[in-house]
Order: structure tokens, then C-alpha cells, then sequence
């Protein structure tokens, strides 16, 4: 490891501790750590967190090294999680994936974000579309007893090259039956409400093909037993690759969804999952 490591941060003021990391493939890991107590969010909003970098080599100063990641817990989770990709090279994510617990992260206390309930206008039926580990607001978000509250049925849809990449969303899902709150608040059977559509496409699963094209063929409908989506009663969020979201905008755009903001809330929303 170089200079650079998880646990050269403890003098920051936005430093924070991990509590719990999980490997899932060679690409993929998610942590938790500990939440910062003046820290609210809104379920699918990001912050920056990240490491110190290594020290300049005139001045020997070290600046952080930060990115933006969704918060993959829900907005009442007294712990943080965080779903990451790992790139060999990758400035931040080379260093990030080898953090273990009692190791520091930076974190700074500002989160932001378009993938907030706030952002649409009610509906009856939401669609969560996810590629890689653009699943991670979803994860929160399906979390959030918002979103049960605001809709008869969620419907997600993730997409990933292979289908290891699939078992963090996976464990998400069964892990739903099984929440506390959600049972408590919405009620049981809450997830029920959830349709579940984890695709692959380069390598053999239950169900191969990017999701923009098994829309285009009806098959996701049709493998669902659900209408094609409608502006009247629909509400999405889009997020992952950025040529997957730019695809899938345009589709939602031909079935006459509005993209929506905080500011001015619509039917649909997207945002990019952040890489290194
Ligand atoms: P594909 O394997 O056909 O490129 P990545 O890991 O590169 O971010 O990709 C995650 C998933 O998103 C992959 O399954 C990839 O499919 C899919 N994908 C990439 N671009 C698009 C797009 N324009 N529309 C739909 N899915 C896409």
C-alpha cells in the first residue's frame, strides 16, 4: 500500500470509521461506516467521501482524493453504506477496495441529489432502472417506507454485465422481507408491492438483454404481467452508465414522461452512476 492508506485520516474533521466491508466480485465491494451525527439526507441522495491522497511530492502536503457516491442506506439507518466499483488504476477505488473495519474515510456532511421522492409528482407505480452499481440508490431508496407509502407498486430493474454483479441488489431485496421498520410501518407483505428484474448480458442468467432493449421488444412487460409505462400513472428513476441513461431518457421521453427536478417535480429522474 502506498502512503495513502485508509487509516492516515484520523486528524480530519470529516473523518469517519468503517464498521463493515463485503466483497462481491473482482469489480465490486460495499462498506458501512459510521454516520455523522448532524448528517440528514434524503433517501437516493449522494456525498462526496474519499481518502487522503498521496503527499505532493515538492510540498509533501496530502489533499483528499474525493468522489461522489449515492448513500446506499436508507435516510433512518444510524450507520452509512456505500456500493463501490474497484478500478485496478482507478485513482480513489484502487486504495478504497482494500479498507477494512476501524479504517477512516473521508466524508463530507453535504448531501445532494435528483433521486428524491421530492423530485416527482405522486403516482401510482414507480420504476427504479439501475446498471451496475448504479443499483445503489435504489438500495436506499427501497429501503425508505416513502416509497411504499407513495406507491401500489415499485418495479426495479438492474442490469449488469455479469451475474455476480447482481448479488449485492439481490441481497438487498430478500433482505426487504426481513426489515424491522418496513414490516412495522408499511405493514406486512409490504413486499409484495416489488417486482424484481435483474438482467445480464455477458454472461448466461435467468433473464439475458439490456433492459432499453426488452423494453423496446415488450418482453419486460410481458415477463412481468405489467402495462407499458404511462405518464398518468408512472414515475421513474433512472441510474447507471451514462450512455444507458441518455438511452433510456429519450425512451421514457417517448412515452411522454417529463424529467423532473427538486425544483420543478415531474415524472421521471436521472443521474449518473459515479465512476472512478
Ligand atoms: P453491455 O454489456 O451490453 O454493454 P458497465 O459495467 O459498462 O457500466 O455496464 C453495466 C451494464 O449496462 C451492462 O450490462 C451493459 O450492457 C449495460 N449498458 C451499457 N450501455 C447501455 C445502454 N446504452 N443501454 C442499456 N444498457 C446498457
Amino acid at each position: 500500500m502506498t502512503q495513502a492508506t485508509a487509516t492516515k485520516v484520523p486528524t480530519l474533521p470529516d473523518a469517519q470509521t468503517v464498521t463493515q466491508v463485503e466483497h462481491y466480485t473482482d469489480r465490486l465491494f460495499s462498506f458501512r461506516c459510521t454516520r455523522p451525527a448532524t448528517l440528514r439526507f434524503r433517501s437516493g441522495e449522494f456525498v462526496m467521501i474519499g481518502l487522503m491522497g498521496d503527499p505532493d511530492p515538492k510540498t509533501g502536503k496530502q489533499k483528499p482524493l474525493l468522489r461522489a457516491y449515492s448513500i446506499a442506506s436508507p435516510s433512518w439507518d444510524e450507520e452509512l453504506e456505500f456500493y463501490s466499483i474497484k478500478v485496478p488504476d482507478g485513482p480513489l477505488t484502487s486504495r478504497l477496495q482494500h479498507i477494512t473495519p476501524g479504517d477512516q474515510i473521508i466524508l463530507r456532511p453535504k448531501p445532494v441529489g435528483t433521486l428524491v421522492h421530492d423530485a416527482l409528482l405522486p403516482g401510482k407505480r414507480i420504476w427504479f432502472f439501475a446498471t451496475g452499481t448504479g443499483f445503489a440508490p435504489f438500495a436506499s431508496l427501497l429501503r425508505e417506507p416513502q416509497t411504499y407509502e407513495d406507491y401500489d407498486e415499485i418495479i426495479i430493474t438492474h442490469t449488469c454485465r455479469e451475474a455476480g454483479e447482481l448479488t449485492y441488489g439481490r441481497n438487498i431485496i430478500e433482505s426487504l422481507k426481513e426489515d424491522e421498520l418496513l414490516n412495522e410501518v408499511i405493514g406486512d407483505g409490504f413486499w409484495k408491492k416489488i417486482k424484481y428484474y435483474p438482467t445480464t448480458t455477458r454472461e448466461q442468467s435467468d433473464k439475458m438483454g439490456r433492459i432499453t432493449d426488452l423494453m423496446r421488444s415488450g418482453e419486460v412487460y410481458s415477463d412481468l404481467g405489467v402495462d407499458p409505462l404511462r405518464p398518468e400513472t408512472d414515475r421513474a428513476m433512472i441510474c447507471g452508465n451514462l450512455a444507458f441513461n441518455l438511452e433510456l431518457k429519450d425512451m421514457l421521453e417517448e412515452y411522454g414522461l417529463e424529467e423532473g427536478a427538486n425544483s420543478k417535480p415531474a415524472q421521471y429522474v436521472v443521474e449518473k452512476a459515479f465512476l472512478d
